[in-house]
């Protein structure tokens, strides 16, 4: 029986409480959700970021006669050093295969376009195909006469088949010299249609998830493996052509095509809250590869340059909020965001170890943020607190300087989870807030089941308990392309063409979806008394006081249906038929997805391994 308490005691939720976690892993960013479908369009590949890849990597020509070098002589933007010079013989060309094959979509429309100059005398066309792996051409089009500078070249093309592998080649129309740059092919229809935009069906995947903030670029991709690999804001803004590429500490390459401003548009059509996560001036574990290293063992940005790193997130915080007047404010309103953004959360560190390098930097960046920005929360970073916890140290400093929000992560199997459902209930209510940053019952290596997803449900169920603890969750790695995983499980898997959602998906999806704003204690009353069976059954209720509704959810993580009578009498619900959402199977199924049913709220049936979530409308 499961009755709410006698006094209705409630809680506040926060309005933030399920979010989204993206770190351009997994190729999450650069050929997973940022639509451009041409791999090392800028030719900035190098073997800095994958041994193997060079600038030529993910092109080739279509006859032998046709000589492709890479120059940096005169490039169109010094942070844009390559291109390509092709010598074009007998109708010959360059081709790109993009990122594992290009989808086209027979009926949809692409955006091409390229930077090219002639060098001989002859002014040719460029000739711009899609053809499938049989050389079949399935889309085309052309350019106008080629001219003798660098000049952008904007062209619509039309696919005229379905195939998840085509390629694009370019011709040139004559014999001669020619160079190119940035060739780009975007589907038009984007996510929002926006240009330079994200893949559609993965945001709505992700919107599908209603989140209330999303949490970039990481991870550790934010400060790196190293002071050069720290990620920096201002290398991700402006014209795409003029954005500093880098290596992605992940294994691979960060065109930074999806950057600071499409990170903030992105939130803005989600209706999430930005979380953008700066480095707390030192890289991933205040160690360098390549960095400046310290002691030699232990690295932060050198103190000298640590005034102009605070200015650059200063800076940030203008791109982001100033008006159009003020230096950043008027370059985010050139990009074509004239209102600011508004951004009230700025996160400082990701999961670094509590050095003193580390308190040093983040007390100076901490104090000089709150100085010039105090409406701007401060999201410190520390691991979780308990009892002999390598981070007393970190929530310590963040005790002292009055950090308002410390952000955790940890990734548990799922027996943690069960056996931890006090965990929060057990933090001090006088410290700094948690966001949960980065989470997941994990088993290493395998993928998402039934069992992990329901670890998860019922630790979202406790922490809707303890809302007054946390304030966000979100997550941990939220993309994954198949093929081109550095780590699992993830919560949505995609190829080129399909979006894969996991079945903790599906329960992070049920909560952003059915959030609500207050929690409402209950007593749930077991006929079996046995600890180990009643920590495998979770239930949370909140009420959301837009709609009026009551929102139940309920984990079963038991091999047997549990008969349950739900009594909410003291609020004035009477016993009623709801439409409910069930998401069940077995403890190892992968596939499992979200089922409608209907339940009489005085005799539920909870199936074997299942989550249960329901909404009891507004009493009229
Ligand atoms: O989520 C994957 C990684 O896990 C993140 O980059 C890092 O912060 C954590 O260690």
């Amino acid at each position: 029986k499961l009755k709410l308490d006698e006094h209705i005691a409630e809680r506040k939720i926060s309005d933030l409480l399920i979010g989204a976690f993206f770190e351009d892993i997994n190729y999450a960013a650069d050929g997973g959700l940022y639509a451009e479908l041409i791999q090392n369009r800028g030719f900035e590949y190098s073997a800095m970021d994958r041994k193997e890849w060079n600038s030529m990597t993910a092109w080739s020509t279509t006859n032998s006669e046709t000589i492709l070098s890479i120059d940096t002589l005169s490039p169109i933007h010094k942070n844009n050093r390559h291109y390509v010079s092709m010598h074009a013989k007998n109708g010959g060309g360059i081709v790109n295969e993009g990122f594992d094959g290009i989808s086209i979509q027979k009926g949809e429309h692409y955006k091409f376009s390229i930077y090219a100059r002639t060098k001989s005398g002859q002014f040719g066309q460029l000739i711009i195909r899609l053809v499938d792996v049989k050389g079949n051409t399935i889309g085309e089009t052309k350019t106008k006469k080629i001219s003798k500078k660098w000049e952008q070249y904007k062209l619509e093309m039309i696919g005229n088949a379905t195939v998840s592998d085509a390629r694009l080649v370019i011709a040139y129309s004559t014999d001669g010299v020619i160079d190119m740059d940035m060739v780009s092919l975007f589907p038009k229809n984007t996510f929002r249609n926006r240009d330079n935009g994200l893949r559609a069906d993965l945001a709505t995947t992700i919107a599908d998830m209603k989140p209330r903030f999303v949490r970039f670029p990481g991870g550790c991709v934010a400060h790196g493996d190293g002071i050069d690999n720290i990620y920096h804001w201002k290398n991700t803004i402006g014209p795409v052509e003029q954005r500093k590429p880098q290596r992605n500490l992940w294994g691979y390459h960060q065109s930074f095509g999806l950057g600071y401003f499409e990170y903030f548009q992105f939130c803005e059509d989600l209706g999430a809250e930005p979380v953008p996560v700066v480095a707390a001036g030192v890289p991933c574990q205040n160690s360098g590869h390549h960095g400046h290293e310290l002691g030699g063992q232990q690295c932060g940005i050198p103190m000298e340059d640590m005034g102009d790193y605070i200015q650059d997130i200063l800076d940030l915080i203008e791109y982001a909020n100033g008006d159009s007047k003020t230096f950043w404010g008027k370059k985010r309103a050139e990009a074509g965001h004239v209102a600011p953004f508004n951004l009230k959360y700025i996160g400082i560190g990701n999961e670094d170890l509590i050095t003193d390098i580390f308190k040093e930097r983040f007390t100076m960046i901490y104090q000089a943020v709150k100085e010039k920005y105090p409406d701007v929360k401060v999201i410190g970073t520390a691991g979780p607190f308990y009892e002999g916890s390598d981070y007393v140290e970190g929530w310590d400093l963040a005790t002292k300087l009055e950090v308002p929000l410390i952000d955790e992560h940890y990734y548990n199997p799922p027996g943690w989870f069960i056996h931890n459902q006090d965990f929060y209930d057990r933090y001090d209510r006088n410290k700094a807030k948690v966001y949960l940053g980065e989470y997941a019952a994990h088993l290493p290596d395998r993928a998402s089941t039934i069992e992990t997803a329901l670890a998860e449900a019922l630790h979202l169920c406790n922490v809707e308990r303890n809302a007054d603890v946390v304030m966000m969750t979100s997550y941990a790695p939220l993309l994954a392309k198949e093929g081109n995983t550095q780590w699992s499980p993830d919560l949505i898997y995609f190829d080129n063409t399909t979006v894969k959602p996991t079945v903790g998906y599906y329960i992070q999806q049920a909560f952003g979806q059915h959030a609500g704003d207050t929690y409402l204690f209950s007593d749930l009353q077991l006929s079996n008394h046995d600890e180990t069976v009643r920590k495998r059954v979770g239930k949370s209720i909140v009420r959301d006081a837009k709609s009026g509704d009551i929102i139940v959810k309920l984990v079963n993580l038991l091999p047997v249906e549990i008969d349950l009578e739900l009594d909410l009498s003291t609020i004035g619900v009477v016993n009623q038929q709801v439409n409910a959402t069930v998401i069940s199977g077995k403890p190892t199924d992968q596939t499992a997805r979200p089922v409608a049913v209907t339940l009489q709220l005085d005799r539920c049936k909870l199936s074997p391994y299942s989550f249960t979530v329901f909404r009891i409308p507004a009493q009229k």
